[in-house]
């Protein structure tokens, strides 16, 4: 069956739709032998098809990893400083894969790791919103009214515009003057939680992600373990 060739290196695990597209444009990908162009289509069973000279074999089959990221992990595939990359504590899965989205640095919890760009695509788009929820503990108490101006969208004190976020306060320390909250967020922008909590005077202290969509994070897995995904989190996944 003919599929347009973005679609088919993506489903491939090469990379995600976007990239394919880029790398079709910049004349990486042939078909029998010619440069495709963006929008051609291809059948992998017949065709030769292949991205800098190397042959793309047949849908490679996908791996969908749920990692409890530890902190002090990067997400980055790599890192100039020489961290540790998050992607290294799944090196044992047999499959070139990567995280889904990113996490800072001391930021630990549910981070999805594939090496199907489509999915990566879909859960990534600024367009589909997809819910993530965040557990923090934030220095100080939140202010009366927060909950509420975090569900009408609150302009951060830079200028940025956040969509409307839930906000349920868990308890509150007095002694050691820390709140604990979750946070359920539609958007990912760089130190959001952290912003968002600053933006209300409770800086955060500890982060962790708790879900991404319909994904939870599996409290059996300790920091730093990971598992397959079960086939209904992946059936859950194909729905977005
Ligand atoms: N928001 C943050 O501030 N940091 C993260 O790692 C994720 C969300």
């Amino acid at each position: 069956m003919t599929e347009r060739i973005q679609k088919l290196l993506a489903a491939a695990g090469l990379c995600s739709r976007r990239t394919a597209e880029e790398w079709i444009a910049a004349g990486r990908v042939t078909v029998n032998g010619r440069r495709s162009r963006v929008g051609d289509k291809a059948d992998p069973e017949t065709d030769d098809i292949r991205v800098d000279g190397r042959p793309l074999r047949g849908a490679a089959q996908h791996v969908y990893l749920m990692l409890h990221k530890p902190r002090g992990y990067v997400t980055t595939l790599s890192d100039e400083r020489g961290r540790p990359t998050a992607a290294s504590l799944v090196r044992g899965c047999g499959a070139r894969v990567y995280p889904v989205g990113r996490l800072d640095l001391d930021t630990e919890g549910l981070l999805l790791i594939t090496n199907d760009g489509d999915l990566a695509h879909r859960l990534l788009s600024p367009k589909k919103h997809v819910d993530k929820v965040y557990y923090a503990r934030c220095r100080g108490t939140v202010r009366e009214g927060a909950a509420e101006e975090f569900a009408r969208g609150i302009r951060l004190p830079d200028g940025l515009l956040c969509l409307p976020a839930e906000l349920t306060v868990l308890s509150y320390d007095r002694i050691q003057d820390e709140s604990e909250i979750r946070l359920r967020i539609r958007e990912g922008k760089f130190h959001q939680v952290k912003r968002m909590m600053e933006a209300v005077g409770c800086p955060v202290l500890f982060l962790k992600r708790l879900s991404m969509g319909p994904l939870v994070l599996d409290e059996n897995l300790k920091p730093g373990e990971y598992r397959p995904l079960t086939d209904t989190e992946r059936e859950w996944l194909e729905q977005l």
